[in-house]
């Protein structure tokens, strides 16, 4: 041990000795990450001095932030943390397990000085933990293939503009909320509203090649009804399911996060385009704050760290459409208390390219999806629609709000028929217009189905709001048609 540790500080010694500031190192002597990552890990040793809550103090250790250190034990083997921040000589490190059997002076090794993940085809059809590690109880697969868990970043002005509609296979989003390929779009709702149902339906309706599944910080009942109700064998033959459940330390929870996102990415550099379903983000930024207040930043709105608000667009600005391929995400964001203005549901309603709100009263009539059409939107439906849609759309989000507005009056019977046109054709469609916006879990219904629904319905609708013509007018002489514009009659000779 100790022939290791002096082993090891001679080899940091050395690496720091020679090493120089990047613009005195000649081409032939650059060091490429992997080979600086080995030299830096040659010597990087500490110990650790203190636990506040699920924070561990390690000192003589200047391990950079993000890198992974493993922490031995007497009992049950080393643990690995990750560096979340410093506090004057000391790292703050977070462990991604149990803590248990840790004690002052245990030693800590960096193992890495960045995540990356393993990746391959191999992981369709499986079930991975924050680490991606199968969980699933079957064998590892070969996995060939690195990515880096906080992905490389894609430049704004290479991404190519979302020009073509895809169809979640639900009606209600795609007639009326329509996504295209690469958009990001939030499902927002309090608990117990159907976001997972949604998300599932979604997640095995969708067009994609492959599909991403992260289930962060749910309970861990929920994630088997998930992968066993929700998306099915067939569903998940075509999907990875990448799991941190509640109980699990909120390192691994934010991870979770990333290294679905990391997937996704991998997918879609390698030309297939991806759905990338994330339930829940609030949970996301919920171990975020966890791991920001252990880290010593001050809290904000409602506890939450600045940190919180920054990594959410960084976050969702890794899915997206690329020149090789598309990541198109649906997040589910939990509304706390129904609160619309809740910091999170907030900030995500910014970030995203639409939001689908789903309301606690439908729910409760049993309407499903409890997808509240006013109060969503997606803000690419309009680019992605041909003007008969448009103005079908129109008619029907004009009849729901006429609906709405009017709802008391008519159901305490102050409605009179007659007396506005669009109203009463409100009032007469309302049945119909419902049962276009219900959808049991296991109907799926294409796109191309959806249109033809659309326009049909608002067809009727029209024609219900149209002036009629009043009866006692005779119907206008017909003119005779000018001699010009008569059509010429080619003679056969
Ligand atoms: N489309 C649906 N059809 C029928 N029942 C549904 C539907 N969506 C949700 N539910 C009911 O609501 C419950 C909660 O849904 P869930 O998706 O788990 O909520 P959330 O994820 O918003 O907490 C489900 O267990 C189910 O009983
Ligand atoms: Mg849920």
């Amino acid at each position: 041990m100790i022939a290791r540790n002096v082993a090891d500080l001679a080899a940091h010694a050395v690496f720091f000795a020679t090493f120089k500031p990047c613009d005195e190192i000649q081409p032939s002597m650059t060091l490429s990450a992997a080979q600086l990552d080995r030299a830096i890990l040659a010597g990087l040793t500490g110990s650790v001095v203190q636990t506040t809550g699920l924070t561990v103090a390690v000192a003589g250790m200047p391990a950079p932030v993000g890198a992974v250190v493993g922490i031995s034990r007497q009992a049950g083997g080393e643990i690995e943390a990750e560096v979340i921040g410093f506090r004057d000589d000391r790292v703050l490190v977070m462990p991604l397990g149990d803590v248990d059997g840790v004690r002052r002076g245990s030693p800590v090794r960096l193992i890495r000085t960045s995540r990356r993940l393993r990746v391959g085809a191999g992981l369709l059809g499986r079930v991975v933990d924050a680490r991606g590690r199968c969980i699933d109880g079957r064998p590892h697969p070969m996995l060939a293939d690195r990515a880096p868990l906080h992905g490389v970043g894609v430049a704004a002005t290479t991404r190519p503009r979302i020009d073509a509609a895809l169809g979640t296979g639900v009606r209600s989003i795609d007639a009326l909320l329509t996504c295209g390929r690469g958009q990001r779009l939030g499902l927002f709702a309090g608990s117990g509203v159907g976001k997972s149902v949604l998300m599932g339906m979604m997640a095995r309706f969708t067009q994609a090649d492959v599909r991403v599944i992260a289930l962060i910080g749910e309970r861990g009942r929920e994630v088997n009804d998930f992968i066993e109700r929700d998306l099915g064998p067939e569903g998940l033959a075509r999907s990875v399911v990448v799991v941190a459940t509640s109980n699990e330390p909120a390192i691994s929870r934010v991870q979770a996060a990333y290294a679905a996102t990391a997937i996704a990415e991998y997918f879609r550099d390698a030309g297939k385009d991806v759905l990338l379903v994330m339930d829940s983000v609030t949970r996301f930024a919920l171990a975020q704050r966890e791991i920001g207040l252990a880290a010593g930043e001050p809290p904000t709105t409602r506890g939450f760290p600045p940190s919180t608000f920054a990594l959410l667009p960084r976050l969702v600005e890794r899915a997206g459409r690329t020149a090789r391929g598309s990541i198109t995400a649906f997040y589910s964001v939990l509304v706390e208390g129904d609160d619309e203005n809740e910091p999170i549901a907030d900030a995500m309603r910014g970030l995203l390219d639409g939001h689908v709100w789903l309301s606690r009263r439908l729910a409760e009539r049993g309407h499903y999806p409890a997808i509240d059409v006013l109060r969503s939107i997606s803000r690419l439906a309009n680019d992605l629609s041909t003007t008969e849609e448009k103005a079908a759309r129109q008619t029907l989000r004009e009849l729901l709000a006429i609906y709405a507005e009017n709802e008391e009056l008519i159901n305490i019977g102050a409605y009179r028929k007659g007396a506005n046109r669009t109203l009463d054709c409100a009032v007469d469609m309302r049945e119909e217009i419902t049962r276009f916006l219900r959808q049991s879990v296991d109907e799926r219904i294409s796109i191309e189905d959806v249109r033809r629904e659309l326009l049909a319905l608002a067809t009727k609708c029209n024609a219900r709001m149209a002036p009629v013509a009043p009866a006692a007018t005779p119907p206008p002489p017909q003119a005779p048609v000018p001699a010009a514009k008569r059509p010429t009659v080619i003679k056969k000779t």
